[in-house]
């Protein structure tokens, strides 16, 4: 591919330092997405500037006049510890009619909602588990007649923030308790859903029109006490000692009943198209024992570290983390944006 002068949009606390040497994995865990990305389009000849953002514009909009760069990478995740935010710095850079990676607004915008894009799918037959909505602000009126256990969780956070063995609730105590903890602690509304018992499976996809699908994923738990439900909580996800304590990996899904693989493939584009999306992301699954299929939400721009279920997923279908890179900045520079064509 032709060398691209790119400038990689990181939060401003995430700017990684030149080396590694002497830091511990700990910190380097922070930004390590950043580093990765970073280090990775430099080795393969692009111009890189990184660009700290926290609650200004200002600074992108003089890089992207000074610099003139071919393509914003874009790797940032909230704006102003606003993580619905950052789909309205995408919308920044098209109004500048600035190439980018990644997912464009529209499809930000409807799979960050995760109450939106389950209206979304629900609309086009694509399952999701049944669920309610308790905006924050509003006393919660729970109805008697409910089936439990159900799964409580912000409608917007992500990276299972506001998730732990107490988002799955067995009564209507606990369900009234933990819709006044997201309330509190998220400040987004609650949405409920009927628990999915089953394998967590996630499916990459890489595209805008045409769409790879990459090999699907699975999050394994281990030793996890029977007693303690398989679910991706923020300690699972994130906290390497217990990871390790408790054997929790992901791999490849190995052993999926018939046919399993190939409708998690055509739901993944559905949902994909369904959901407006382009550049790349990945699907949450459930696979339920009795072969049932639930997506749990989209995620538009998901983490692309070199060690992350999305680039190891890539490397099984023969994508070097390289070409992963490569294909992400293809792909923006190809996205037909609406200003293209239209003089300015
Ligand atoms: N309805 C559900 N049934 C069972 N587990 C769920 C359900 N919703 C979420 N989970 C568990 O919580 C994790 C995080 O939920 P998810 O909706 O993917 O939010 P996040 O954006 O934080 O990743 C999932 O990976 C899964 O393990
Ligand atoms: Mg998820």
């Amino acid at each position: 591919m032709k060398k691209q002068r790119a400038l990689v949009l990181v939060h401003s606390t995430l700017v990684p330092p030149e080396s590694l040497v002497g830091l511990s994995e700990k910190e380097i865990d922070e930004w390590r997405t950043e580093y990765d990305v970073i280090t990775h389009l430099k080795a393969a000849g692009h111009e890189v500037l990184p660009l700290g953002m926290s609650d200004s514009l200002s600074e992108l909009r003089r890089a992207i006049i000074d610099w003139k760069p071919d393509i914003v990478f874009n790797l940032l995740e909230e704006f102003d510890g606003i993580v619905t935010y950052d789909q309205h710095v995408v919308a920044f850079l098209e109004l500048m009619r600035q190439p980018y990676t990644g997912c464009n607004p529209r499809g930000m915008l409807l799979s960050r909602d995760k109450v939106l894009s389950k209206q979304l799918l629900s609309y086009h037959r694509i399952p999701t588990p049944q669920f309610r909505v308790f905006p924050r602000g509003r006393k919660p009126r729970i109805p008697k007649k409910l089936n439990y256990p159900l799964f409580v969780k912000s409608s917007t956070e992500d990276a299972s923030l506001g998730i732990a063995h107490a988002s799955v609730v067995a009564d209507e105590k606990q369900l009234a308790e933990r819709i006044a903890f997201i309330h509190e602690q998220t400040h987004s509304d609650a949405l409920v859903e009927e628990y999915i018992e089953g394998r967590e499976l996630y499916v990459g996809v890489i595209g805008n029109d045409r769409l790879k699908v990459l090999p699907v994923w699975e999050m394994r738990f281990g030793s996890l006490p029977e007693s303690l439900p398989a679910i991706a909580t923020r300690k699972v996800k994130w906290d390497r000692r217990y990871q390790a304590k408790y054997g929790i990996t992901t791999a490849a899904a190995a052993n999926l009943p018939e046919g399993t693989m190939a409708r998690l493939e055509q739901l993944s584009k559905r949902i994909y198209r369904a959901l407006h999306l382009t550049g790349y992301a990945r699907m949450d699954f459930r696979l339920r024992p009795d072969g049932a299929l639930y997506v749990l939400e989209a995620n538009a721009n998901p983490n692309i570290s070199m060690a992350e279920d999305f680039s190891q997923s890539a490397l099984t279908a023969g994508m070097r983390y390289r070409d992963v890179l490569n294909r992400i900045l293809q792909l923006g520079t190809n996205y037909p944006a609406a200003w293209r064509g239209v003089e300015s």
